[in-house]
């Protein structure tokens, strides 16, 4: 059964920025960084899905309205229980679509009989795994980056996560433009 969930993506630029922005913290905690092509901000997360009912899930997807809009990540945590160093998006008036958007998706594919995780949504981009216990403690968390990254999101795709052994991969299965 594929794995998956909606998410956002930066753009190609965006997500090289973010990753040489990124890379001392990461290398300094010791962590595994995210690779750069894989870095995306997770809507709404559906889990193992039977094959035969992903046609449902993309036309579910289908009749929720697509934007563009820019999102400022202005500081990084470390969530010391996954082990993970993220950025998480300055909560202005540029988050509404966000939420607004990762609320509708959850709904159509409830409404299409596909179950979702219902645990709150907490948007952030993880961008180092395997974070150290010691490097966790080194905070105080969130800290702000010396300026904030840009992300744009430009519609919103349904990613697959493969690869679990060596850490997660993701592909991107359909692309919702405006
Ligand atoms: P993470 O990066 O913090 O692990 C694929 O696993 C994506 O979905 C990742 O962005 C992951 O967040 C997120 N994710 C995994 N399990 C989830 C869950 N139960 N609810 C919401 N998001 C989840």
């Amino acid at each position: 059964m594929p794995r998956l969930f909606f998410a956002l993506q930066p753009t190609p630029a965006e997500r090289a920025a973010i990753s040489s922005a990124l890379l001392p913290l990461v290398q300094a905690a010791g962590a595994r960084p995210v690779h750069e092509a894989d870095l995306h901000l997770t809507l709404a997360f559906a889990g193992d899905v039977p094959a035969d009912a992903v046609p449902a899930l993309q036309l579910a997807a289908a009749s929720c309205a697509t934007a563009s809009f820019p999102l400022r990540l202005s500081r990084v945590d470390c969530w010391a229980r996954p082990g993970v160093l993220c950025l998480l998006p300055e909560e202005d008036s540029f988050a509404k679509p966000m939420h607004r958007l990762a609320g509708t998706l959850a709904d159509a594919a409830r409404s299409a009989g596909i179950r979702m995780d219902d645990r709150p949504f907490r948007p952030h981009v993880t961008v180092a795994r395997k974070v150290p216990r010691a490097a966790a403690r080194t905070g105080p968390w969130p800290q702000a980056l010396p300026a904030p990254l840009r992300f744009t999101a430009d519609g919103f795709v349904l990613m697959e996560s493969t690869g679990r052994r060596e850490g997660p991969r993701y592909t991107v299965i359909h692309s919702w433009r405006p």
